[in-house]
């Protein structure tokens, strides 16, 4: 048998330049947060004076140059750490990548814009020696956030109470951003977490139902400067988790995503039809073309921000991508003009005609996207 050397012992001790028993790294993962950063970052050294803790930033290159507010944090301070990743975006990667590089027995999530009460970190760390995370709840004392406008307030609940049903264990707070795990447990799941939505927690949380649990209360703040990253994707994030209970499997899943895409174009293409060609009375071939780019652009837009959210394009990425998804959508479409417009020559009634193009078409067109479109982004 082979003697299992640590190979990294038999180098000669070195002067310690690492700050080597830390009991918490603080993950602050940011996207266009220069202004909040200073402000956390204060109050954090302030709050978790005396303990043993580091701050690693995760940015996403953000073209606020926030990692350049968070890089001269790193020289001033050993304590604060800088990951600036290009070409990956998302939050729950960005928390991942924060998590393996801290080097805590603990690890903490915490927005940069200072809505999780940072006041809570020494507690949780407290507390954290009992069980294997902590959460900070928002929904412990209260039903919702205050502040929030009611659509945001009620589908958040759906997706807690959802997510609640899919889970074993009793959380008030299950889509909470906020948290403290001991690392080794992040260390052991990580290769299986989830790298898109920001639904982390919960994804811990279905992946280790055996894990002792702790709730601590506190109020979601308003945000301090900039926006929210995050709006479009609640819902999207509500969709998933309906997705994910009906259907586990991965491939599935983007596939069903692109079909609910799929879906809400053809509404959109039939709905463009219906006002131009039955409505306003225009011509039908004009009215097709009109058609299906409405829903081209409709679909690219949802396609990028959700079934291949992973790859998504951003800036004048975006634009190329939609030029990319009309070139693989050409043979498609122009089966799906050719056989409406055939289908209505011959007197076809429009919306089968048009149902039946689109049917054509969009088969094509799944293959095309998946392999050529999203398949060079990665
Ligand atoms: N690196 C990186 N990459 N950071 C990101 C990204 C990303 O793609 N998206 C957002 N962030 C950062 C933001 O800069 C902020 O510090 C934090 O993650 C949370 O983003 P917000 O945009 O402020 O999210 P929110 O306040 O709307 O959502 C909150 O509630 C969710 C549950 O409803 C957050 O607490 C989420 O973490 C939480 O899941
Ligand atoms: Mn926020």
């Amino acid at each position: 048998m082979e003697s299992v050397v640590n190979p990294v012992s038999v180098f000669p001790s070195a002067p310690v330049c690492r700050q080597t028993d830390l009991d918490l790294s603080i993950i602050i993962p940011t996207r266009s947060e220069r202004e909040n950063l200073p402000v956390i970052i204060g109050k954090l050294q302030e709050v978790m004076e005396g303990r043993h803790y580091e701050i690693v930033i995760v940015d996403d290159d953000s073209e606020d140059g926030t990692w350049q507010v968070a890089e001269e944090f790193s020289h001033r301070y050993r304590n604060i750490r800088v990951i600036r990743r290009i070409n990956r975006k998302g939050l729950s990667s960005a928390i991942t990548e924060g998590f393996l590089l801290g080097q805590g027995e603990y690890v903490a999530v915490l927005d940069a814009d200072l809505q999780h009460d940072h006041t809570l970190i020494g507690v949780m760390l407290d507390e954290v020696g009992d069980c294997d995370l902590v959460i900070g709840s928002r929904y412990m004392n209260q039903k919702s956030v205050p502040g929030w406008d009611s659509w945001r307030s009620r589908l958040s609940r759906a997706g807690t109470i959802m997510a609640q049903k899919l889970l074993k264990q009793d959380i008030s707070d299950p889509m909470s951003g906020f948290f403290m795990i001991r690392r080794k447990i992040i260390q052991e799941i990580a290769p299986q977490l989830f790298e898109q939505g920001y639904k982390i927690l919960f994804d811990i949380l279905l992946k280790r139902p055996d894990l002792k649990v702790k709730e601590l209360p506190y109020e979601f703040k308003a945000r301090l400067y900039g926006t929210s990253k995050l709006t479009a994707a609640v819902i999207f994030d509500f969709a998933d988790l309906l997705i994910s209970r009906a259907i586990p499997s991965r491939f599935n899943f983007q596939f069903i995503r692109y079909g609910a895409v799929g879906a809400s174009g053809v509404v959109i293409h039939l709905f463009t039809l219906y006002l131009l060609y039955v409505v306003m009375g225009l011509r039908y071939p004009v009215c097709l073309v009109f058609a299906i780019e409405t829903a081209m652009v409709s679909n690219y837009t949802l396609n990028n921000r959700w079934t291949f959210k992973e790859h998504r394009f951003l800036g004048l990425q975006w634009w190329k991508g939609l030029f990319k998804f009309n070139l693989a959508c050409m043979v498609g479409n122009a089966l799906n003009l050719v056989i409406g417009w055939y289908l209505v020559e011959k007197t076809v009634p429009w919306f089968y005609a048009s149902v039946l193009g689109i049917w054509v078409g969009t088969s094509w067109n799944y293959l095309s996207n998946r392999f050529f479109t999203w398949g060079g982004n990665r």
